[in-house]
C-alpha cells in the first residue's frame, strides 16, 4: 500500500495519544467501526509501541501507522512492528536518509514552500502540512497549489468538525489529520460509542477532488 493509497483510504486520520494499553484495541475498533481505518498512534506516551503492536495484532481492518516519528531509530522501531506508515511533524536529513531504505513509508511534515521543495527534491510528494491552522490554513495550501502542484498534503493541527471540509475541498489535500475524533475524556471513560459516533461523522465529511 502506497502513501497515496493510505491518504485516500479515509478522509480523516485520527491522531491518537494512548495512555493505557487496555484502551488501545477498543479505541481502534471504535474508530474502524465508524469508517476511519487509517490510524496514527503517536509515540508520545510510554506504551505507544505496545499499543501499536496490540492494534496490529487484534484489529484486522485497521491501517496502522506511527506518529511523532522524529528519529531514524524510531522509524526503525515502527518499521519492525510492521507499521504501514510513519508520520513526522517535520523532517531532518537523517530521517529522510533513513526513509530511503525503510520498508515503512514516511509522511514528513512541512509548513513552507522551501520545505515542500526540499521534500520534492528528496522524492517525497506526499506530506503532512503542520501545524495546519497556525501555518496559514487553507489560504496557505491554496497558495502552494499553483507553484507546487506535485505536492499533496495531509493537513494536521487545529482541524476539527467546523473546518475539516474546507481543507478536504482543496485539490492538493487528500485527507486531514486530527485529534478531535479521539477526545481524552471519552477515552478515559471508555465511551467507545461516542468515539464511533465522532468517527462516523468524520467519515461522512464530503471530499471533493
Ligand atoms: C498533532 O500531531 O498533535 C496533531 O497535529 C494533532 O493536532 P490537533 O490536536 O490540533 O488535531
Amino acid at each position: 500500500m502506497t502513501l497515496d493509497d493510505i491518504m485516500r483510504a479515509a478522509p480523516v486520520i485520527p491522531v491518537m495519544m494512548i495512555d493505557e494499553i487496555d484502551q488501545a484495541v477498543p479505541l481502534a475498533r471504535a474508530l474502524v467501526k465508524g469508517g476511519l481505518r487509517v490510524l496514527e498512534i503517536t509515540l508520545r506516551t510510554p506504551i505507544a509501541l505496545d499499543a501499536i503492536r496490540a492494534i496490529i495484532a487484534d484489529v484486522d481492518d485497521a491501517i496502522v501507522g506511527a506518529g511523532t516519528v522524529l528519529t531514524p531509530q524510531q522509524l526503525e522501531h515502527v518499521a519492525a512492528l510492521r507499521c504501514k506508515f510513519a508520520v513526522s511533524p517535520g523532517f531532518t536529513t537523517s530521517l529522510l536518509d533513513a526513509a530511503t531504505t525503510s520498508p515503512c513509508p514516511l509522511l514528513p511534515g512541512t509548513s513552507t514552500a522551501s520545505e515542500v521543495m526540499q521534500l520534492l527534491d528528496r522524492g517525497h510528494d506526499r506530506m503532512k502540512f503542520f501545524p495546519a491552522e497556525a501555518a496559514g490554513g487553507t489560504a496557505m495550501l491554496k497558495s502552494l497549489a499553483s507553484p507546487l502542484p506535485a505536492a499533496k498534503f495531509c493537513p494536521t493541527g487545529g482541524i476539527g468538525p467546523d473546518n475539516a471540509a474546507g481543507y478536504l475541498a482543496l485539490p492538493n489535500v487528500l485527507c486531514v489529520g486530527g485529534s478531535w475524533v479521539v477526545p481524552k475524556d471519552a477515552i478515559a471513560q471508555g465511551d467507545w460509542d461516542k468515539i464511533t459516533m465522532l468517527a462516523t461523522d468524520a467519515f461522512e465529511l464530503t471530499k471533493t477532488r
